[in-house]
């Protein structure tokens, strides 16, 4: 493995058009903020970058909808996000805007490198263009129905619904938002980066993280579904991208570009190269030297992401930077996938969403309980779900039961027989290390077993895999319980105070490890148990490198004759009615489907609809049963058999009108008995808005016994 100097760590730049939610949270910041923290804590030379996206249609759009400015809208997002990351403890070393100077300078510099050196070609090409409007539309001012999937709501790049990438004038029917009118094609000239041209050499750097004789990274540090989707892509055959757009909001294509006027840099030669302007924006309020973060062969640049934006970070964004030149490709790409929400998308439109800014203000000093509970489930390698039942039970099984637990009874313990005071005690004594009371074990031996877990627990953090390492946290805690549980120094005290001593300073090691491993994953907790234990805030500094030094040495980590303090509570109990409080309030707010959409109900799989078997008949006899006023006893002739059904719809048909009707019978369904007379399938009917039941026939005549599909 390279050994790399430095470390530049992004996450990707979220469209200042909308707040954020869970699924934004669980996608590119929580992971980023944990890989961060953990290499600071190793004492690594880290810096973690972001900022707003300010610029393109994503913006127009919205402030067309609130009705305000565009600069009024990413104003408002862009402050809204900076509270929301702070609150949640995303530690941003900078956090830029793409609406700043700097920004539009850093962009357009390099498209006028990219220009300068000939790797554009112009294309003039037809594009949609509302006639209304008098503009050109950009990919998400167009709907239409998807070539793919035949979702009717697909947008001019991309289809929602099957995640498919499209180009506008795939889109069946389509129409433009703007004035809900069909858009004309229209000619227009655009700048392309011609990806087929990288092609080779791309390929070769995903597949083998070579480029030339250069190692640059490797494939298999890289996740699967990460290399599957530009596989898929390369696969596929690379086609010249348009690095511009006709559009009024973003990066003006350099003026000094013949046929710039009214053109925009396109989102992707502009958003990720906001990664760079905010790096100089840090390095020059930190009187630091940016260059060396982006050009230095000894940089691990790694960009966390979503997985919508693979393609993008894995080959366009370095297809950028190769053509400028001198700078450093990405080492790693260890996107996520999605995270749903109660069995469904996550969906601004349809208000299907957990925004984190409300749950900031309804669970005040509960963030880590958040974090927690996204890290566990997060979607490292294929979609995974939040749901308010799970987020509660792991807050009460896992923090309160198992954590906070731990972490209370050692400092009430320490408190009552040591009055706060870390106890010395005899190396040489032994203590119960498992179950079975002749399994012993030196302080010494358990101080390694910690080094051990800890260890573990940094190749987790090292290969992305958050959930594995939040695991191995409480497992630390778990085998901190299971040392109180077998050596009950509650009892034991009465017997054997100095072996006691040695339970109670190895419990107190235990908490104090975790107090440290814990910073990255919960850095509220982390505050909150260095406070209790009486020792300094984490400045994330190397310290994880310090006391895993010192456990391998086998020295202790919180010195004997140190002062803890008193106990408080660290997680509490999540009861009941607040969880459907908050599944109320999701319900309640999520947008009906419009109009048609939502009379019909949720799709279903074809293979559901084969299950029903639905037949011919006709009906032979009717009567009424008693003491129903609105069943009708028929018997009904399948063709192949005759059956009794009861029917409800005695109200609006007479027993003697409907001999001899043709009918369709659901004919597989479960028989069942209905005021005492057995059912074997049901009569179909439709219902008017009234509540009024037809029958539905087939075309008089037809025999019986023809299934309907
Ligand atoms: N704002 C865009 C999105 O959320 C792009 C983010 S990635 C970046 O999809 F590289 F452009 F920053
Ligand atoms: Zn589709």
């Amino acid at each position: 493995m390279k050994q790399f100097e430095r470390y530049l760590v992004t996450s990707a730049l979220p469209y200042a058009n909308g707040p954020l939610h869970l699924g934004h949270l669980a996608g590119a910041y929580l992971s980023a903020d944990i890989y961060v923290r953990f290499q600071r804590l190793m004492g690594k030379d880290i810096v973690y970058i972001c900022g707003s996206d300010e610029n393109g249609a994503a913006i127009t759009i919205r402030s067309k909808k609130e009705g305000l400015s565009p600069q009024e809208i990413v104003d408002k997002y862009d402050a809204l996000f900076r509270e929301v990351f702070e609150g949640i403890g995303i530690s941003f070393d900078y956090y830029h805007r793409t609406s700043d100077p700097l920004h539009h300078e850093t962009a357009q510099e390099f498209f006028k490198n990219l220009e300068s050196k000939g790797e554009f070609v112009e294309k003039e090409s037809e594009q949609y263009y509302d006639d209304s409007a008098k503009m050109f539309l950009a990919d998400r001012y167009i709907l239409g129905t998807c070539p793919k999937c035949s979702h009717e709501e697909a947008y001019g790049d991309q289809c929602e619904n099957c995640g498919s990438a499209l180009s506008p004038t795939e889109l069946i029917n389509p129409i433009s938002t703007l004035s809900k009118e069909k858009p004309v094609l229209k000619k227009t000239k655009h700048w392309y980066l011609p990806l087929d041209k990288y092609e080779a050499w791309l390929r070769e750097w995903i597949e083998t993280g070579q480029l030339g004789e250069e190692q640059l990274h490797y494939p298999d540090e890289w996740k699967n579904h990460v290399l599957g989707q530009c596989r898929s892509w390369l696969d596929g055959g690379l086609q010249p991208r348009s690095m511009t757009r006709d559009l009024d909001w973003g990066v003006d294509v350099p003026k000094s570009i013949e046929g710039a006027e009214g053109k925009k840099l396109y989102v992707w030669m502009d958003a990720p190269i906001g990664y760079i302007s905010s790096t100089k924006a840090w390095a020059k309020e930190n009187g630091k030297d940016w260059e060396p973060y982006w050009k230095d062969d000894k940089t691990a640049l790694i960009h966390f992401i979503g997985k919508d934006n693979i393609v993008f970070h894995c080959l366009i964004f370095p297809s950028i930077l190769k053509a400028h030149g001198d700078y450093v490709l990405p080492i790693n790409v260890p996107a996520n996938q999605f995270l749903n929400l109660e069995g469904r998308k996550f969906s601004t439109s349809k208000n299907w969403a957990v925004w984190v800014n409300d749950y900031l203000k309804d669970f005040p000093g509960k963030e880590d309980e958040l974090r927690y509970a996204l890290i566990k489930n997060m979607p490292e390698l294929k979609d995974s779900e939040f749901t308010w039942k799970g987020y509660q039970d792991a807050n009460n099984t896992e923090l309160v039961n198992n954590l906070a637990n731990f972490v209370n009874r050692v400092i009430v313990l320490i408190n009552k027989y040591y009055d706060g005071v870390v106890p010395d005690y005899d190396e040489n004594l032994m203590i119960t290390a498992a179950e079975n009371e002749e399994d012993m074990a030196y302080h010494e031996s358990e101080m390694l077993l910690l080094y051990d877990n800890l260890d573990s627990l940094c190749s987790a953090l090292r290969k992305y895999d958050f959930r594995a390492a939040l695991k191995k946290i409480m497992d630390i805690s778990s085998l901190g319980n299971q040392l109180l549980q077998f050596n009950a120094p509650w009892k034991l005290v009465k017997t054997d105070e100095e072996t006691v001593k040695v339970v109670m300073n190895l419990a107190l090691q235990y908490v104090t490890a975790i107090s440290v491993a814990i910073k990255p994953f919960l850095p509220f907790t982390s505050d909150k148990l260095r406070n209790l234990l009486q020792l300094e805030l984490l400045q994330e500094k190397g310290e994880l490198v310090d006391i895993m030094d010192d456990l391998a040495e086998g020295k202790n980590i919180i010195e004997i004759g140190h002062t803890i303090g008193k106990p408080t509570h660290l997680f509490t109990r999540i009861e009941n009615s607040v969880m459907d409080e908050q599944r109320n309030k999701l319900f309640a707010g999520a947008v009906q489907e419009e109009s048609e959409e939502s009379q019909v109900k949720p799709n279903i799989a074809f293979e559901d609809f084969t299950k029903m078997d639905i037949r011919t008949a006709t009906i032979l006899t009717a009567e009424k049963v008693e003491k129903a006023d609105k069943l009708l006893k028929l018997e009904v002739d399948l063709g192949f058999e005759k059956r009794t059904v009861v029917s409800g719809i005695a109200k609006f048909y007479k027993p003697e009108e409907i001999i001899g009707q043709e009918v369709l019978v659901l004919a597989n369904l479960a028989p069942r008995k209905i005021r005492g007379v057995e059912s074997k399938g049901m009569i179909l009917m439709a219902e008017n808005e009234e509540g009024r039941l037809s029958f539905v026939s087939p075309e008089k005549g037809w025999s019986n016994g023809f299934s309907v599909s």
